[in-house]
């Protein structure tokens, strides 16, 4: 029997030292692949919105498309831990609307939800969540929820001073509940310093070797949105090609009359 990944797995595995994988997936049969292949997490990220739905950032996506999304995902997976990006506005007015959203995503198959930021309200959310049940993923360095208050894709923690001012939000988070900690566009170095400061595992998004995990958009990953790709995004495949490809033999098959054929019909 397959053994799913929860929290304390996760914890487990920084305890050993041990890297675990994350990987983002929007719709049923690519989480369930990416499930067999192996990945430890599966995020039903906010980025969606850019790569799924081809907004320009992530603000434009609310609770109901996070949910038909988390619902599509939590179909496929069997072994991986699912987690669901809570998107803009979606937990910043008050805790109990917060709750209410973020139970929303667990009532659709998500075994836990993303947060982004750090401030005092944001600390009793994530409190008051884990004390609900519901295991919370904080996220701090470059937030996109947060891109025009931060003025655009900067990175994070480039001093000795930023980066001791993470890991302090990092360890309220911790305290507060936060079971894992996604850091952002941060350089390797002070994501390296704020990972042997915590005790829960760090999960690399452009920042570096060091961190317990790391994670990518799987649309990168597979090279199938290219729009943009950022510096610390490796592409493994090459879909777009494989995609245009398809549908162009397709095309050609069915104008000169080769689709369907004699055993493709009824
Ligand atoms: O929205 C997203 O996909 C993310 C990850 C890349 C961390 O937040």
């Amino acid at each position: 029997m397959i053994k799913k990944v929860n929290v304390n797995t996760l914890k487990k595995m920084k305890e050993s030292s041990e890297k675990f994988s994350v990987l983002t997936a929007y719709d049923y049969s690519t989480a369930k692949y990416i499930d067999e292949a192996g990945i430890d997490v599966i995020l039903i990220g906010d980025s969606l919105a850019m790569v799924a739905l081809g907004y320009e950032t992530t603000h434009s996506v609310g609770v109901d498309e996070m949910k038909i999304f988390t619902k599509a995902v939590a179909k496929g997976v069997n072994r991986a831990l699912v987690v669901t990006d809570m998107p803009f506005l979606s937990y910043h007015t008050d805790i109990s609307s917060a709750i209410q959203n973020c139970g929303e995503m667990i009532k659709s198959g998500a075994n836990a939800v993303k947060i982004e930021g750090y401030s005092d309200y944001i600390l009793s959310v994530v409190k008051r969540l884990t004390e609900s049940g519901i295991p919370v993923m904080s996220h701090l360095g470059f937030t996109p929820q947060f891109l025009n208050t931060l003025g655009g894709y900067k990175i994070q923690g480039k001093t000795q001073e930023s980066t001791k001012k993470i890991l302090e939000q990092a360890k309220e988070l911790q305290a507060a509940g936060a079971f894992s900690l996604v850091l952002e566009m941060v350089p390797e170095d002070s994501a390296k310093y704020i990972t042997e400061h915590l005790t829960i595992p760090t999960i690399s998004c452009g920042a570096g070797r060091y961190c317990d995990a790391q994670v990518l958009v799987s649309d990168d990953v597979f090279g199938k949105y290219s729009d943009f790709t950022p510096k610390f995004a490796r592409k493994y495949g090459d879909m777009k090609s494989l995609i245009i490809d398809c549908a162009k033999k397709f095309d050609s098959d069915v104008k000169a009359g080769r689709f369907p054929s004699e055993n493709e019909v009824f």
